[in-house]
């Protein structure tokens, strides 16, 4: 948990690499109507290669985009995962991310594992997302992450109004700022203070 007064820090991805992704702006709708306190970062996945041992080990750990999104990771107090769902799936690009970041790094070890994490998704189909969530969840388990069970927010029939209005509306935007502060209330309940005690929740 971050210092008092110090907001909350979460960095935020999208397992997708379109320019309009859904999943991408529905970060950046998190991200500006945050409720007070809680700053989200949205990172970009497109410098992370396809993973290979042999580039690990060449590169000590991975290579510069790897290393960059781990240290940010590092630095905040949760991780906020949206996910695009391709052939009832998680998409590639993500397993690929998460497949990086279950290495141990040199220096923040694996920086997942222990780390509070959150997961949404949008899809402009019926169903929202649910099965490349819940396989989101499981590979996120395997590492150790501190995967928050409720709520859970599925956004479906995302762009519906037509590809020049906004992909989401008002009342997703009110499901994310709830969303977030469940994840602010799980972040305080799993983190550990300093001297080693459960942090109490912050209001
Ligand atoms: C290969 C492929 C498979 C897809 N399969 C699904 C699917 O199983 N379920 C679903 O809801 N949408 C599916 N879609 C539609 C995606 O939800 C849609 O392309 C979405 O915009 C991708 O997320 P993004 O906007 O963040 O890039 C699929 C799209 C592609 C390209």
């Amino acid at each position: 948990m971050p210092e008092t007064n110090s907001p909350l820090r979460i960095l935020g991805f999208a397992g997708s690499l379109r320019r309009r992704s859904y999943n991408r702006r529905l970060l950046d709708l998190a991200a500006t109507t945050a409720p007070g306190r809680i700053q989200l970062l949205v990172h970009d996945i497109h410098d992370v290669p396809l993973f290979d041992e042999d580039v690990e080990a060449d590169t000590h750990g991975g290579p510069e985009g790897v290393r960059l999104l781990r240290a940010a990771i590092a630095a905040a107090d949760g991780v906020l995962i949206a996910t695009p769902e391709y052939n009832q799936s998680m998409p590639g690009v993500l397993k690929n991310v998460l497949d990086w970041l279950s290495r141990k790094d040199p220096a923040y070890g694996e920086v997942l594992a222990g780390k509070p994490v959150a997961i949404v998704g949008a899809t402009p189909g019926r169903w929202g997302t649910r099965v490349a969530q819940a396989q989101v969840r499981h590979a996120l388990s395997a590492m150790e992450a501190l995967v928050m069970a409720t709520p859970q927010v599925y956004i479906a029939g995302a762009g519906g109004q037509g590809p020049d209005a906004d992909p989401f509306d008002a009342a997703t935007a009110r499901r994310l700022g709830t969303f977030l502060e469940a994840f602010r209330e799980w972040i305080g309940r799993v983190s550990l203070a300093g001297d080693g005690r459960f942090a109490a929740p912050e209001s």
